[in-house]
């Protein structure tokens, strides 16, 4: 009835190809008829509303369909109060960012938290509202188009899986509201939670074991994959569905550029299954964005898909060609990155870049070496046996090694997962910190994808021990700004400025040089001699994840584009050189 996918484009079909994605997961729920007017509604009222400025953005990324996969895309992630305060704090450290060669922004959850502990702002209380404490809508709309005006681009998470407890439509479910009842999932029978349970997994089995969490004004349980006050949202309601798609068209035409899709794995559920990555989600998610294309074709989707490789890639590339996320964390480069530099052994990484080559025109991975979350181990299962993955966890958390690292939440059928600032992870300080710093950054950016920073790792900010003490130890490594450490380290003094020199000096080289675009081709391999090659074309990185020194063949390559220096017939431990072909 409503025709196929490829039919959208001009104003009068303007939902049909949202609605011919939805039409198989919702065709039997007693509303979609209604439903679907009213999505066809907001889409017209969202491209009515889209402003002239942000329509050009559009049009000019329609024809650059991969903009964020440019070499100079760089990103960096923070919460902005530990970064600058305020929305008007952050305004005046952008010229930091600019110096630093940041071009993506992504400030963690700005939306309204609710009271108390908010997981980080993840627990959220209202999709439209600003936590006053930060600023207003406004002051994002005015930040957008600052970076707009300076080539540079904002990403925001949309929190899709789960609302707060304080958010009004679960407080509306808890007075009675049957309608908002129909936003959660409520289960009222322990038989019925045991039967459930019994396929899924605990995302923290030692802070909020188990998924669901009772409530007796609900009569029974609700669903809360994450903490107990996150409670999941029910996408096989199309109501839910209309809801999150309207944020996002919002905070699309308030100016955001990319979309961080928050545990976007769980969004449907089905009995019986683990209740993860299922094609109804990547369904869901294609909907997401053929909603998007509607309206603002040009913003970009991100999924936050902390799951093995081969789960993650249907979000990037569904195999029946649909387009879905353009960028998607890769958490298994990111996680073969660290088992590398604790075994030496760099093949896992060569396994899985070859594992993940993306084929679409608009896609890109977001590569990165830590983020706000905990390094999990499991992305790695089938391509490094289990015993060494807990070794590396071992490792990281300071077992007979420099790492500084702790573990997180004891998963007794998994390697435990680990916390720790950069700097922290590679040992503190000190020239062979500095070494495995340069090492580890020089791979990272010379990885195909758009990689994104943490905050404070460019100036090599340790563990923040107070942070620690924190219920979630996920707090050691969201320090607060260091903002005399940063401007030492600008004056190239104090603790900071060696990992500072270090991190624009690759910065600088790879946003120079189109052979790190993320299109650009990638061959890697391990050497014979135990060293790294990745062929980007016109450069070849070795890196030596080793305590000696080994032998090289440098490929055609005669200048190390980081130091300016010829190379020799060896690479030091833990070296990296980057050279330029001519
Ligand atoms: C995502 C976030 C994480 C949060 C979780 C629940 O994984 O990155 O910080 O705890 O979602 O919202």
């Amino acid at each position: 009835m409503w025709g196929s996918p490829a039919a959208g484009g001009g104003p009068a079909d303007r939902g049909a190809a949202l609605i011919a994605l939805l039409d198989p997961l919702y065709r039997d729920h007693p509303h979609w008829a209604d439903e679907q007017v009213r999505l066809r509604g907001m889409l017209d009222a969202a491209a009515e509303a889209r402003a002239y400025d942000l329509r050009t953005l559009d049009r000019d990324r329609a024809g650059d369909p991969r903009w964020f996969g440019t070499p100079d895309m760089i990103g960096y992630s923070f919460y902005v109060d530990r970064f600058a305060r305020n929305l008007s704090g952050l305004q005046l450290r952008l010229g930091w960012l600019n110096r630093l060669g940041v071009r993506l922004l992504h400030p963690l959850p700005m939306t309204l938290p609710q009271a108390g502990d908010s997981d980080g702002g993840f627990a959220v209380a209202d999709y439209r509202a600003v936590d006053p404490r930060l600023g207003s809508v406004d002051d994002v709309r005015a930040i957008a188009r600052d970076l707009h005006e300076r080539g540079m681009a904002l990403a925001m998470d949309c929190v899709l899986n789960h609302c707060a407890r304080d958010h009004a439509w679960a407080q509306a479910a808890l007075a009675g509201d049957a309608d908002k009842r129909g936003y959660f999932r409520i289960v009222a029978q322990a038989e019925e939670v045991a039967a459930w349970e019994a396929g899924l997994d605990e995302v923290f089995p030692d802070t909020a074991p188990g998924n669901f969490t009772h409530e007796p004004a609900l009569g029974g349980w609700v669903w809360t994959t994450f903490y107990p006050f996150q409670w999941d949202l029910d996408w096989s309601n199309p109501a839910v569905f209309r809801e999150m798609l309207d944020v996002l068209l919002f905070w699309a035409n308030v100016g955001v550029d990319v979309f961080r899709l928050d545990s976007a794995p769980y969004l449907w559920k089905r009995q019986g299954t683990a209740s993860r990555n299922l094609p109804e989600t990547h369904r869901l998610v294609a909907a997401l964005r053929a909603g998007l294309d509607a309206v603002a074709p040009g913003v970009a989707l991100l999924a936050e898909a902390i799951e093995q490789t081969r789960e993650v890639l249907p979000y990037l590339e569904p195999a029946d060609g649909s387009r879905a996320c353009q960028i998607a964390y890769h958490n298994g480069a990111m996680a073969a990155l660290w088992t590398a530099l604790a075994t030496g052994d760099a093949a896992p990484l060569v396994t899985v870049l070859d594992q993940t080559r993306l084929a679409r025109a608009d896609t890109a991975w977001l590569t990165y070496l830590r983020c706000h979350d905990d390094i999990i181990w499991t992305a790695l299962r089938g391509i490094v046996p289990e015993a060494v993955l807990r070794d590396c966890s071992a490792f990281f958390a300071g077992a007979g090694s420099y790492a500084q690292g702790r573990s997180f939440q004891a998963r007794a059928d998994a390697p435990v997962a680990t916390v720790g600032m950069l700097a922290s992870l590679l040992g503190g300080e000190g020239a062979a910190t500095l070494a495995r710093y340069r090492l580890m950054l020089g791979v990272l950016l010379a990885l195909p994808g758009m990689p994104m920073l943490y905050m404070g790792d460019e100036i090599g900010l340790p563990n923040d021990e107070a942070g620690a003490a924190a219920l979630d130890a996920r707090w050691l490594h969201r320090p607060a700004m260091d903002w005399t450490r940063a401007e030492a380290a600008a004056n190239d003094d104090g603790p900071g400025a060696s990992f500072l020199r270090i991190t624009r000096a690759l910065i600088a080289a790879r946003a120079g040089s189109p052979a790190f675009a993320a299109a650009a081709p990638a061959r890697a391999e391990v050497t014979a001699d135990g060293v790294l090659a990745i062929d980007r074309g016109d450069v070849l990185v070795l890196a030596n994840f080793h305590d000696a020194a080994r032998p090289i063949d440098r490929g055609g390559g005669r200048v190390d584009m980081l130091t300016c220096a010829p190379a020799g017939e060896t690479i030091p431990a833990y070296g990296i050189l980057w050279l330029a072909r001519d």
